[in-house]
């Protein structure tokens, strides 16, 4: 898995901002936007990692997004209303999501 921080990471991956911080992280499509946000130091909540837990649930303001599983857990309403899973959902484009229990991590993490 390609280090987003080495001179060879590829700058053209879309990005994730997370409001109402503002932080941003390099999100490649081969990463979910959990991992893509834990690799850049930024804690979303999260515990199945699956799509099923919902702890992750954050509002898409913005971009478009592509799920890992075939059934995440939201709603139809939900997904209307912007609601997604970062655990099992790629950046598609550069997307702004919000999730205002997002922390900054003191260390990088490798997921
Ligand atoms: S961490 Fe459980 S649904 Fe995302």
């Amino acid at each position: 898995m390609p280090d987003p921080y080495s001179p060879a990471a590829d700058l053209t991956a879309p990005t994730v901002r997370i409001e109402p911080m503002g932080w941003l992280a390099p999100a490649p499509s081969d990463l979910s936007i959990l991992q893509a946000a834990l690799r850049a130091g930024i804690e979303l909540p999260n515990a199945c990692r699956n799509g099923t837990c919902r702890s992750c649930l954050s509002r898409l303001l913005s971009g478009e997004i592509r799920y890992l599983i075939e059934w995440p857990g939201v709603s139809l309403e939900e997904k209307r209303e912007g609601l997604v899973l970062p655990c099992v959902a790629c950046a598609q484009t550069d997307i702004v999501i919000e999730q205002p229990l997002a922390s900054r991590s003191s260390k990088l993490n490798v997921t």
